[in-house]
Parts: C-alpha cells; structure tokens; sequence
C-alpha cells in the first residue's frame, strides 16, 4: 500500500491506491484544513509535495487553476483533495487545523 509522510507532522499513514490525500488524512485524523469539503474550491488543503511527486496521479485543469497565487505556492504545490495517492508521497501541510 502506498504511504503518505507527513513531513511537518511527522506521522505516516498507510492509504489505498487511489484514495486522495484530503480523504486519506480524515481517514486517519490528519488535520489538514478543506473548508470547501473537497470540492477544489477554497485551496485550505494545499500541500507542498517534498517527494514522490511523481507518485501522484497528474494534476486535472481545475487544480492546476486553483493552485495558482496560494499562499506558499510552490512548483509541487498540489491541493490535498485533487491529489490521488499511486505511490509513495513526502508531504508538508501548508494549513494545519488547529
Ligand atoms: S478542500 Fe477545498 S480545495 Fe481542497
């Protein structure tokens, strides 16, 4: 099973092949925040992909839209609801749900 690090937590967790990172983290209480519960809206769940970006799957139109002038944008910036998890990722949560 692919696994997700999340690098600023120092946790990681085990998901499906598949599974998103936002639908993964609730899974396993992860507090990444998603105010638009998902929906590629609000860009709350933006994440800073550190390594294995090559382990999600590419990202569609809508989040490539998005993820442009989020704060801390990087160039492997991916938003935690779009982000279907292949294989094994490093990730820094930019929004941690306090
Ligand atoms: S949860 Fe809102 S864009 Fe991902």
């Amino acid at each position: 099973m692919p696994k997700i690090t999340f690098e600023n937590l120092n946790v990681t967790i085990e998901v499906s092949k598949g599974d998103t990172i936002l639908d993964a983290s609730i899974a396993n209480d992860i507090p990444i925040q998603h105010a638009c519960g998902g929906f590629c809206s609000c860009t709350t769940c933006h994440v800073i992909v550190k390594k294995g970006t090559e382990n999600l799957a590419p990202m569609e139109d809508d989040e490539h839209e998005r993820i442009q002038g989020v704060e801390r944008q990087s160039p492997t910036s991916r938003l935690g609801c779009q982000s279907r998890v292949m294989g094994d990722v490093v990730v820094e949560i930019v929004n941690i749900d306090q």
